[in-house]
């Protein structure tokens, strides 16, 4: 986990794990800048997704963690942002294939779906995890354009 540097966000449906996550990343030195929520009051996501998306895509950061209830509206937010390759998942076979076969950027994670501890080794697989280019490079060039 060299190098990393990771933009996380959450709305007030992922806020709690969201503090979750970070005490994870605290304990493993990762370098990590939180983009808020800072709280469960309700909020957009869209707002918390476009801030993280775009540190992301600018290279300011080189992942992002991005939480909310489900996930879902997380994922379709960062992928509409071009160089974002986000992928929501709530099992470690599919945190593995989408740093091995579509190079995913941003992890996305239901608060409402998936449990703690699992969310945890989600993100770890993912961290962890590398892209295997070959083939696949072939086709994450294809996907801008
Ligand atoms: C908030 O209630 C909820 O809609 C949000 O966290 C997320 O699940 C949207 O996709």
């Amino acid at each position: 986990m060299e190098n990393l540097k990771i933009a996380i966000g959450a709305d007030h449906g992922g806020f709690r794990l969201k503090e979750k996550i970070i005490e994870y990343l605290r304990e493993k030195n990762v370098e990590f800048k939180d983009f808020g929520t800072f709280d469960e009051e309700s909020c957009n996501y869209p707002d918390i997704a476009k801030k993280v998306s775009l540190e992301v895509a600018t290279g300011n950061f080189n992942k992002g963690i991005l939480i909310c209830g489900t996930g879902i509206g997380m994922s379709i937010v960062a992928n509409k942002t071009k160089g974002i390759r986000a992928a929501l998942c709530a099992d470690t076979f599919s945190a593995k294939a989408s740093r091995a076969h579509n190079n995913a950027n941003i992890l996305c994670l239901g608060q409402r779906v998936t449990g703690e501890g699992l969310a945890l080794e989600i993100l770890d697989t993912w961290l962890n995890s590398s892209f295997e280019s070959g083939r696949h490079k072939t086709r994450v060039d294809m996907i801008e354009c």
